[in-house]
């Protein structure tokens, strides 16, 4: 556990935990620009799996996901009405395609995780808009906290604004602490739930944001024959993106950002 924990039991980071936060996420981060390129039509989601396992070995550190409560592979790869946790295996990427890949790596004992949907190929006009809209929503939680704020603020800004977009918001799943374990306090729904009107953000709290958006009905359903897979209830699509944050005394930290990666306004659809 960290040194310090709030009343809360959230822990809160010193400069020196602070630094193996930052290293995690960035190598998280590369990893995400080295899978990038490979998420194209005709990739299995396990050759994907396969890419990420030895990256992150070659570099000397350890899938998160693997074995994690038993989960079996180093990443989750979750496509179309899938909303999360998909587990890799033979299913090839095909034109139309929308999948999210969720990367979570072990550095030095620290955690970074973060997830991005990608198009395969050309995919439909509400796939485009859901993604827009879902890749909005994190950056709308993100600029929604400072310093000493309030959880709440995240999921209601998020929320406010899928409303506009007129999807929905996943409830079950939630964003989560972060640290020296993968998912600690504080909760951090993508909702207006009011059990956290009370729960401040102070600077060396660490989190990930990770917004679940559903074209349809927010309800999901579990497979339960994996035991792993998240679908939505009605069969419509999910889309998802995540990046891990420290709060600092002067706002935000993105730990997670990539390079390569769509940046904060980047553009997926545009209306005519
Ligand atoms: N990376 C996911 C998250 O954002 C958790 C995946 S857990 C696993 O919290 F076991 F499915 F890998
Ligand atoms: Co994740
Ligand atoms: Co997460």
């Amino acid at each position: 556990m960290a040194r310090t924990t709030t009343k809360d039991e959230i822990p809160v980071y010193n400069e020196e935990e602070r630094e193996g936060l930052r290293r995690a996420g960035r190598f998280n981060a590369e990893l995400m620009d080295f899978i990038r390129p490979y998420v194209q039509p005709g990739i299995t989601t396990g050759e994907i799996d396969r890419l990420v396992y030895e990256y992150t070995l070659d570099h000397g550190h350890t899938p998160a996901c693997l074995g994690y409560n038993g989960y079996p592979r180093s990443v989750c790869t979750s496509i179309n009405e899938v909303v999360c946790h998909g587990i890799p295996d033979n299913t090839v990427l095909k034109e139309g395609d929308i999948v999210n890949i969720d990367l979570t790596t072990i550095v030095e004992g620290w955690y970074g995780d973060q997830s991005e949907t990608f198009r395969i190929g050309e995919v439909s006009e509400t796939a485009s808009r859901l993604i827009q809209a879902t890749f909005e929503a994190l950056w709308v939680g993100i600029r929604a906290i400072k310093p000493h704020g309030r959880v709440f603020d995240i999921g209601n800004a998020i929320a406010r604004h899928a409303r506009k977009w007129r999807f929905s918001v996943v409830r079950e799943y939630q964003g989560h602490g972060i640290g020296r374990q993968f998912h600690q306090e504080p909760g951090i729904p993508h909702y207006p739930d009011p059990r956290t009107k009370h729960i401040r953000i102070r600077p060396g709290m660490c989190f990930t944001i990770e917004p679940m958006l559903n074209q349809g009905t927010w309800r999901t359903v579990l497979d339960r024959s994996d035991g792993w897979t998240v679908r939505t209830k009605d069969g419509g699509l999910s889309a998802q993106f995540e990046h891990t944050i420290l709060m600092t005394e002067s706002g935000p930290e993105i730990l997670t950002l990539t390079r390569h990666g769509p940046q904060e306004g980047h553009i997926f659809w545009k209306p005519e």
